[in-house]
């Protein structure tokens, strides 16, 4: 893969175990990704804590804020799959001029059921599919959203860039 842009802003997009937060540790310090994940074990009882989402949304949206005010490179660890969410983080790239860049999760549906099946807590295997499903589809929407670099990881090994507009 060629260098990501850095500083920047940076998306992942991917169903549970699709080796996001791998990806992310592999790749930036711990500063700088914040992770839903996290958040809700911080204000929740722990990361599978989803009564604790809202609140642990809101002070990821903060930590988002504050950073790219910054200029500081922010990875949001999240599923990534809600549009709404994912155009208001492109926006603030754009606010801040921080590079934006999607780096999306599309390794086969099998490979990620198995690494599911093989957590403590298993997302339950209909919830699975739908974001498997989710995840497809949103490839297909990110290379026409307007990122300035869209990575797709394919079985959490090979990183094929698909799109590099001139502006990065
Ligand atoms: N994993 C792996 N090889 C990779 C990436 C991940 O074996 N290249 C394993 C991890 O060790 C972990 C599981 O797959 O046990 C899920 O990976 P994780 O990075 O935690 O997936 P996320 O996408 O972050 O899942 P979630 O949305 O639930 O946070
Ligand atoms: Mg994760």
């Amino acid at each position: 893969m060629d260098p990501l842009p850095d500083p920047a802003l940076v998306v992942l997009v991917g169903a549970a175990g699709s080796g996001k937060s791998t990806w992310a540790t592999r790749h930036y310090a711990a500063p700088e990704i914040v992770s839903s994940d996290a958040l809700r074990a911080v204000v929740g009882s722990g990361p599978a804590d989803l009564d604790a989402s809202s609140e642990a949304f809101a002070l990821l949206d903060q930590i988002v804020s504050g950073r790219t005010r910054r200029g500081l490179t922010t990875v949001i660890d999240t599923l990534g799959l809600d549009r709404d969410r994912r155009l208001r983080y492109l926006a603030r790239a754009r606010e801040t001029g921080l590079p934006a860049v999607a780096v999306v999760f599309a390794i086969e549906d099998r490979l990620c059921r198995q690494r599911n099946s093989a957590r403590d807590r298993p997302v339950p295997a209909p919830v699975l599919t739908t974001q498997l499903k989710a995840a497809r589809a949103t490839l297909d929407l990110v290379a026409e959203e307007g990122w300035d670099r869209v990575v797709v990881v394919d079985q959490g090994v090979a990183e094929v860039t698909i799109a590099t507009p001139a502006s990065t």
